[in-house]
C-alpha cells in the first residue's frame, strides 16, 4: 500500500513526463527546429537533454525527495546556510510556474476553438483563410474567456484534489491517450509523400549550419520541454514514495518526452512538405499551415484534425496541471490550510494575471501583446534563472554526503562526474545560455 497523496511509481513517471510533454514538444518544437536548420538544431538538442537537461532534472529531483515539500521550504530545511535567501529564491521560482499557467491557459483555449473548427469543417482552406482565423481567434475575447475558464478550472480543481486522486489519476488516463493518437498519426505520415524529406530535414546533420545561435536555441528549448527550473519536477518528487530510482525515473522520463517532439516534428513536417508550406512558420506552423493541410483533405482531415487538437489539449493540461503545483503544495503545507483553500486563494492572482493577457490580446492593454511578453521572459530568463539557481543549491549549499546518499546508488560511476556537472559546468553554461537568449551573446 501506498500512502495517500503520494504518487506510485509509474504514476510519478507519467505525471512527469506529463509536465515535459506539452506544447512546447508539439508546437514549439517543430517550429523552432525549422528555423534553426532542421538536424543540426536536433543533434545539439539531444545532446543538451542527456547531458544538461539530465543532470539539472536529478537536481530538481533530489531537493524535493530530501525536502519533502514544495520549493520554499525545501530550499530552506536543506540549506546549509543562507536559509532565508534559499527559501525566498524557493517562493520566486515557484511563482514562475503560476506566471507560465496565466498565458499556458490562453493558448490551450484557442486550441478548443480548433477541436471545434475541425469538428465542425470550420478550418480554413487556403493561407490567407487561415491566417485572419487565426487572428479571429486569437483576438475573439468571449471565446477566450469561455473556453480559457473552463481548463483554468478543471486544472485547479484537478490540482486541489490532490496527488493520488487528482494530478495522478489525469496522468494515467490522457498519457495513454496522447501516446495512442500520435502513434496512430504517425502511422498515417509514414504514408504521405513527404515522409522521406521530413526524416532527411530533421536527422541529416549538416555541420555547416551550427553556430552559436543554434547551440544557444536549442539548449534553451531543452529546458523548456523538461519543465525544468520552475520547481515542478521538485514538487512532484516530493510526493515521492521512498526507494524509487530516481536517474531510471529521468529515463522514463526523457524517453516519453523526446519521443512525442520527434513523432510530432515527422508528423508536421511530414504534412508540410507533403501539401506545401513553410517549416519555419512559428506558432502559424501548427495554427496556420496544419490546419489548412487538414481542411484540404475532406473528411478525413476532420477526424485526423480533431484527434491531432485533442492530442495536443491533452498534452497541455497534464502540463497547465503542473504548472499549479509549486505554490500550491508550498501554501497547502507552510499555512496549514486545505489544498482546495490554497487553490481558492491561488486562482484569484493568476486569474487576473490571465485576464489581462487576455484584455492585452483584445487590444486593450496598449501595444503589445503581454503574451509574447510574458513567454519571451519565462523562457529566456526565469527558466535558465530557475535551473541556474537549482545547479548551485545542490553543488555548493547542499551537504555532500546528502547528495551522495539520495543518487549515489543510482549513479554508480558516474557520480563524480555528474557532480561535476552540476557544480562547475552547468552554472556557467546556463548563465551564458541566459545572455544568449537575450541577445546579449
Ligand atoms: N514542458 C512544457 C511543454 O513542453 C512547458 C513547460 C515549461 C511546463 C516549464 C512547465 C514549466 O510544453
Amino acid at each position: 500500500m501506498k500512502p495517500s497523496n503520494t504518487f506510485s511509481r509509474i504514476g510519478f513517471v507519467l505525471a512527469t513526463a506529463g509536465s515535459a510533454v506539452g506544447l512546447g514538444n508539439v508546437i514549439r518544437f517543430p517550429f523552432v527546429m525549422g528555423e534553426n536548420g532542421g538536424g543540426a538544431f536536433f543533434l545539439i538538442y539531444m545532446i543538451s537533454i542527456l547531458i544538461m537537461g539530465a543532470s539539472v532534472m536529478l537536481s530538481e529531483m533530489l531537493i524535493g525527495y530530501k525536502g519533502q515539500a514544495g520549493p520554499a521550504s525545501s530550499f530552506e530545511t536543506l540549506a546549509t546556510k543562507g536559509n532565508k535567501f534559499w527559501k525566498n529564491i524557493g517562493w520566486g521560482i515557484s511563482s514562475f510556474s503560476n506566471v507560465i499557467f496565466s498565458y499556458y491557459v490562453i493558448l490551450l483555449a484557442w486550441i478548443v476553438a480548433y477541436v471545434w473548427l475541425s469538428a465542425t469543417g470550420g478550418l480554413p482552406h487556403d493561407a490567407d483563410h487561415a491566417e485572419s482565423i487565426f487572428a479571429v481567434v486569437r483576438g475573439d475575447m468571449t471565446s477566450t474567456f469561455l473556453f480559457g475558464g473552463i481548463i483554468f478550472t478543471l486544472s485547479f480543481y484537478v490540482v486541489a484534489k490532490g496527488i493520488t486522486n487528482g494530478i495522478e489519476k489525469l496522468n494515467l488516463v490522457l498519457m495513454p491517450a496522447i501516446l495512442l493518437i500520435f502513434m496512430g498519426m504517425l502511422l498515417y505520415s509514414f504514408t504521405l509523400d513527404g515522409f522521406d524529406e521530413a526524416l532527411i530535414f530533421m536527422f541529416h546533420v549538416d555541420f555547416s549550419k551550427i553556430t552559436v545561435h543554434i547551440v544557444i536555441a536549442a539548449i534553451g528549448m531543452s529546458f523548456f520541454t523538461l519543465s525544468l527550473g520552475t520547481g515542478i519536477v521538485l514538487s512532484y518528487s516530493a510526493s515521492l514514495p521512498k526507494g524509487v530510482n530516481l536517474v531510471r525515473s529521468i529515463g522514463y522520463i526523457i524517453v516519453l518526452d523526446t519521443s512525442i517532439a520527434i513523432v510530432s516534428g515527422l508528423m508536421i513536417f511530414s504534412f508540410v512538405f507533403t501539401y506545401g508550406g513553410d517549416p519555419s512558420a512559428g506558432f502559424g506552423l501548427v495554427f496556420i499551415t496544419l490546419s489548412t493541410v487538414f481542411a484540404s483533405m475532406g473528411v478525413w482531415g476532420e477526424v485526423l484534425g480533431v484527434a491531432f487538437f485533442v492530442a495536443l489539449l491533452f498534452a497541455g493540461i497534464t502540463s497547465s496541471v503542473s504548472m499549479i503545483e509549486p505554490m500550491l503544495k508550498t501554501v497547502h503545507r507552510r499555512f496549514h490550510i486545505s489544498r482546495g483553500k490554497a487553490a481558492l486563494y491561488l486562482a484569484m492572482p493568476t486569474a487576473l494575471l490571465s485576464s489581462a493577457v487576455v484584455l492585452s490580446l483584445g487590444g486593450y492593454l496598449g501595444e503589445g501583446s503581454l503574451l509574447d511578453q510574458l513567454d519571451y521572459i519565462l523562457s529566456n530568463v526565469m527558466l535558465p534563472f530557475g535551473a541556474m539557481m537549482t545547479t548551485i543549491f545542490v553543488g555548493w549549499f547542499m551537504h555532500k554526503s546528502t547528495v551522495e546518499g539520495a543518487v549515489n546508488n543510482n549513479l554508480g560511476h558516474f557520480f563524480g562526474l555528474w557532480y561535476v556537472i552540476v557544480k562547475y559546468i552547468a552554472p556557467i553554461a546556463l548563465i551564458l545560455v541566459m545572455f544568449g537568449l537575450i541577445g546579449m551573446i
